[in-house]
């Protein structure tokens, strides 16, 4: 215990060590309080693209406090929104013309979901089925879990999550078995949307998927007039090798969830975005028919100056060179661990590398989870492996060098592993 009050997220308390403090963040690192860099090899979950307080994404934050703070997003906008939303909607998959803002990603897949539900209640069709990929993960708010993979992390909560239809992973050779689940809870008539972490399923242990069967997906939804929710939560600006991952499978959803790397990663935004078919199914003299959503940090203003600001460095920079040089470099990397007994399904999907110690018993609560984090800390990496799977998801800028020694760390760890030193 660390005498402190503050209760840490999917954190046992019991036992942890005591939480660091960190003082600063530059670039690929955290500083501590005793002045040492961690490489932040996991983009402190997943939200720094760029790399740490990034200077164009820091400048529009400043100058943005100088005029705003919150505003309410009911009756008043403000500029940081609008030309956000403009210039989402101009990169983002066609087809896609209007942005909802939220807080987090939870409350961006909330959102599409309850647009989804909406879109239907409007339109008058009995449509309330939601359709899932097993293993995946969408946020931890009652709706996202119910929507997410059940486990652990969500036993308590079960009897408050609402069912739902899951398609089996596309194994490799399996991926009909998936497509016809799908085709199958379809022809019910029922299924108001499938949401889906597009090809690759995060926190569900870096499982990846072919875009053939994202863009098989979308077309057996359209054919039976089913919503497709892409959630790019974690895959989006970058992080699979192309802006938003759906690209690589040629579609574009009916609802995309953006939120983590929105802002570089600097400020906590959301942004669902959706079609003008689910847009004008909401649009009436009739009150009733009103997205009745909204929270109180809604488009806060500063965050929408940073995610402005992100849109610029993507314009003014050369991210998809440095996101290339990241893949190939991590493509190079991997290719030492391949033919390795000590790992398994060595995997890679543009910036992001996984591959999975050999255990004999895996899972998100393999004892060997927890025990490569500290090995890891002691390095001064931040790698934080979802139970045997070790990943790698830095931000674009990490130096060769840091990658180098995150690497040489796993070799080591995986040796330290099966001398049963670990
Ligand atoms: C695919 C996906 N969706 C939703 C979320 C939830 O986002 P947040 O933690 O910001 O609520 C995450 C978080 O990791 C995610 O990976």
């Amino acid at each position: 215990m660390t005498g402190s009050p503050v209760w840490h997220p999917f954190t046992q308390h019991a036992l942890e060590p005591a939480m660091k403090h960190i003082v600063r963040t530059e670039g690929a690192y955290l500083i501590d309080e005793d002045g040492s860099p961690i490489v932040d090899a996991i983009s402190s979950w997943w939200v720094i693209t760029h790399g740490h307080r990034h200077p164009t994404i820091m400048e529009a934050i400043r100058s943005a406090a100088e005029s705003y703070d919150q505003v309410i997003f009911a009756e008043y906008t403000h500029a940081p929104a609008e030309e956000l939303a403009t210039g989402l909607i101009e990169i983002a998959p066609a087809g896609l013309k209007h942005v909802f803002y939220s807080d987090s990603g939870s409350t961006a897949v909330e959102v599409a979901l309850k647009m989804a539900l909406g879109y239907f209640h409007n339109i008058g069709a009995s449509r309330s089925r939601i359709s899932v990929m097993e293993h995946s993960y969408h946020g931890d708010t009652i709706g996202t879990m119910s929507a997410g993979e059940r486990g652990v992390f969500n036993a308590a909560y079960e009897p408050l999550l609402f069912a739902v239809d899951r398609l089996p992973f596309p194994e490799p050779g399996r991926e009909q078995e998936t497509l016809d689940a799908f085709e199958r809870f379809c022809a019910s008539g029922r299924v108001a949307a499938l949401i889906i972490e597009p090809l690759v399923l995060g926190a569900g242990g870096m499982k990846i998927y072919p875009g053939l069967v994202l863009a098989e997906l979308k077309r057996i939804a359209e054919r039976h007039g089913t919503l497709l929710i892409a959630d790019e939560v974690m895959t989006g600006w970058g992080r699979a090798g192309t802006l938003f991952a759906c690209e690589q499978a040629g579609i574009a959803p009916d609802i995309l969830c953006t939120s983590k790397g929105l802002t570089g990663g600097a400020l906590p935004l959301a942004a669902t975005l959706c079609t003008a078919e689910i847009f004008d199914a909401h649009l009436s003299r009739d009150r009733r028919r009103t997205f009745f959503h909204s929270s109180s940090y809604t488009a806060n203003p500063i965050a929408c100056a940073a995610a402005v600001a992100n849109l610029a460095v993507w314009k003014e920079e050369p991210v998809g060179g440095r996101i290339e040089a990241l893949a190939a470099n991590q493509r190079r990397h991997l290719k030492r661990f391949v033919a390795d007994p000590r790992f398994r399904n060595v995997r890679q999907a543009g910036t992001i590398a996984a591959l999975d110690l050999s255990v004999p018993a895996g899972g998100y609560l393999a004892d060997v989870g927890p025990r490569l984090r500290a090995f890891f800390r002691e390095r001064k990496l931040l790698i934080r492996p979802l139970g045997n799977v070790i990943y790698l998801m830095p931000p674009y800028c990490i130096a060769d060098a840091d990658l180098d020694r995150a690497y040489d760390a796993i070799d080591e760890a995986a040796s330290a592993f099966a001398r049963g030193r670990l």
